[in-house]
């Protein structure tokens, strides 16, 4: 947990960001103009006062003459320039506000782009444990805060501050130290006052925050999921989840509603006592001949300017503590350590062919569950491996290996004889393409997804990835081609559709190293033939990964390794393993029969 203190200091750099002279220079003149405007602040009462004084001054002249007299002169004069200088202080607010905003929006655009940049560098374990609703939440309540922080610290508070400090110096030398101390208490009052309740808002507050982000991640996630909920009749079942989400959160808001009528109310009995005492003091002093008629407007004018934006500080001072705890969040989202690190001398990743071994890996995702046991295998370079086993075996989890998602809990992975601990995660995943088990698709056009693959394509090679996928007489028949919407997750496509956008995706990235993890299970026989041919053709001369439940695609594969519950039950290229007579025999007799995928088959999209 970061203290607020800590939250602030992180924010500082943010304000003052290296190499922006320009932002700086903003900041200087932001608070020049801060003080400026609070010395036309004090200033102004003293006019007012003046002018009292000189209309009390001469009541016994009014009548005297027809002639606009002398006397009435220099009040209007005093009057005019204590409008003059309202206008001034007003102006110079203004003038900081607007010389600040460029530097409060790069910063909250500067945090976030760093938050989501953060957010994509996690492990995959790290995304699958969060929810995304909940962490977008994170980032834009996290923002907000940083701009309201902003806008209320430096623009409400600190100039109070200054204003009282300068009020407190004026009454000390003007009035004597009892007006100072009473000024200074009534303050302090107020303050502790106003803290010690929000304290215990806050408490409330967040509970407010957890049922509004625990509704919004239901209501994102039952959404997401429409298509199951219509399978299931489960829409009164979601509807209900969500009321009683949304109930915790309105009861929540009523008890912080509530708790504010109480703090405004202390904070008016303790300003109004100020008042009344200060006021008090005046008046005598004014009945004993000490102070004029003035003095006792120039008091009141000062309070009353002072507590206007002190009773802005109790509600200000409440969302400051809100925003420094969403603030909070958003920086423990920032600081959160990778889970998989590149090593600090991490080099980038040779490859002289794509070599692949997978050395005595063990591998568990948590400790408590083994899931691949002493994995031993190479391929070599340019060759073809088949994984084949049952659903659950641990095929995708070797992909993943690969990929570096985890790092092994035993053993090691090498390509070309480097370990993939001590290669950059950039360069290893450069240098692998992968068509995955389940392909999800941007919400966006076809002709995106495709060019996803490698973003600097020309249209010729996209057009030939679709075409080497089968998917482009399928795309040209398509009103809007290329640029036809996918709908959110890929969900306007077929699975066999979408399977070929992925396929289309990854012949464009070119990779030297090829993952093929079911990638033609959604086809039917014709479709998977043809493409079956083009992927072939493209493993031929690089190092492919073929994992598969349909036998027949993997017969050519220069080895083939059956996995079972985590561990190699056979290896050989399929004559051999038919000839073995073991678990791949049975798998190929079974498919053979029932002339389609059967053991251990999961339905795939
Ligand atoms: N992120 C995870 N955390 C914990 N366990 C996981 C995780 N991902 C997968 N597993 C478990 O690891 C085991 C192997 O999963 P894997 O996806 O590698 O199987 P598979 O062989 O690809 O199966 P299929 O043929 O069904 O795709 C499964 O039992 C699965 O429940
Ligand atoms: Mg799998």
């Amino acid at each position: 947990m970061r203290t607020q203190g800590q939250v602030l200091r992180q924010l500082l750099p943010w304000l003052w960001p290296a190499g922006r002279g320009d932002l700086k220079l903003r900041v200087i003149l932001a608070l020049c103009s801060l003080v400026v405007a609070k010395l036309f602040a004090v200033t102004a009462p003293f006019l007012y006062k003046a002018a009292t004084d000189n209309l009390a001054a001469e009541p016994d002249a009014l009548g005297a003459g027809w002639q606009l007299p002398q006397w009435l002169l220099v009040p209007i004069a005093l009057v005019v320039a204590y409008g003059v200088m309202r206008i001034a202080m007003q102006g110079f607010a203004q003038l900081r506000d607007g010389l600040f905003a460029k530097v409060g929006n790069h910063a909250q655009k500067e945090i976030a782009v760093a938050t989501f940049r953060h957010l994509h560098a996690q492990s995959l374990q790290f995304h699958l444990n969060r929810r995304t609703g909940g962490m977008a939440r994170v980032i834009d309540r996290g923002v907000k805060g940083i701009d309201f922080l902003l806008r209320f610290s430096l623009f409400s508070v600190i100039p109070t501050l200054i204003e009282i400090v300068m009020v407190g110096a004026i009454f000390w030398v003007k009035f004597g130290p009892l007006f100072a101390v009473v000024t200074v208490v009534t303050v302090a009052a107020y303050v502790w006052f106003t803290f010690r309740l929000t304290e215990w808002r806050v408490g409330i507050r967040r509970r407010m925050n957890d049922s509004d982000n625990d509704a919004n991640v239901k209501a994102v996630d039952s959404l997401l999921n429409f298509e199951t909920v219509k399978y299931f009749n489960n829409e009164d079942h979601e509807t209900g989840r969500y009321r009683k989400s949304m109930t915790r959160y309105s009861d929540a808001a009523v008890r912080s509603q509530t708790s504010l009528a109480l703090l405004n109310t202390g904070q008016v009995v303790v300003t109004s006592v100020g008042l009344m005492a200060l006021m008090g003091l005046t008046a005598q002093g004014v009945m004993a001949g000490d102070y004029t008629i003035g003095d006792f407007v120039l008091v009141n004018a000062f309070l009353i300017q002072l507590f206007v934006p002190l009773g802005l500080l109790g509600t200000v001072y409440r969302e400051i503590k809100q925003s420094l705890t969403d603030m909070e969040e958003l920086f423990g989202l920032m600081a959160r350590n990778k889970d998989v690190l590149d090593s600090p001398n991490a080099q980038p990743l040779v490859i002289k062919g794509g070599a692949i071994k997978f050395d005595h890996v063990n591998f568990a995702y948590s400790s408590d569950r083994p899931i691949l046991h002493d994995v031993n295998f190479e391929v070599a370079a340019g060759h073809t491996l088949a994984l084949v086993g049952p659903s659950g075996a641990g095929k995708s989890t070797i992909s993943r290996l690969l990929f570096r998602f985890y790092d092994v809990t035993q053993g090691a992975i090498t390509i070309d004889g480097q370990d993939l601990r001590d290669v950059t995660q950039d360069s290893l995943r450069q240098a692998i393409g992968i068509v995955p088990q389940d392909t999800v698709l941007f919400n966006d056009t076809i002709g995106y997804n495709i060019r996803y693959g490698n973003p600097a394509a020309a249209e010729g090679e996209i057009a030939h990835a679709a075409n080497l996928a089968s998917i482009d007489r399928f795309i040209a028949e398509l009103p809007d081609g290329y640029d036809s919407m996918v709908g959110e997750r890929g969900l306007k496509l077929s699975g066999g559709e979408k399977q070929r956008v992925a396929i289309a995706r990854t012949l464009l990235k070119d990779p030297p190293i090829l993952i093929l993890d079911e990638a033609t299970s959604a086809l039917d026989t014709a479709t998977e033939r043809d493409i079956q041919g083009a992927l072939d053709r493209v493993s031929e001369n690089r190092t492919a990964l073929i994992i598969a439940h349909r036998l027949s695609t993997v017969i050519h594969a220069d080895k083939i390794i059956v996995l079972e519950k985590g561990r190699i039950v056979e290896t050989g290229t399929h004559d051999e393993l038919l000839a073995e007579n073991g678990l791949y025999a049975h798998m190929w007799q079974s498919q053979q029969r029932n002339d389609g995928p059967s053991l251990g088959r999961t339905a795939v999209n």
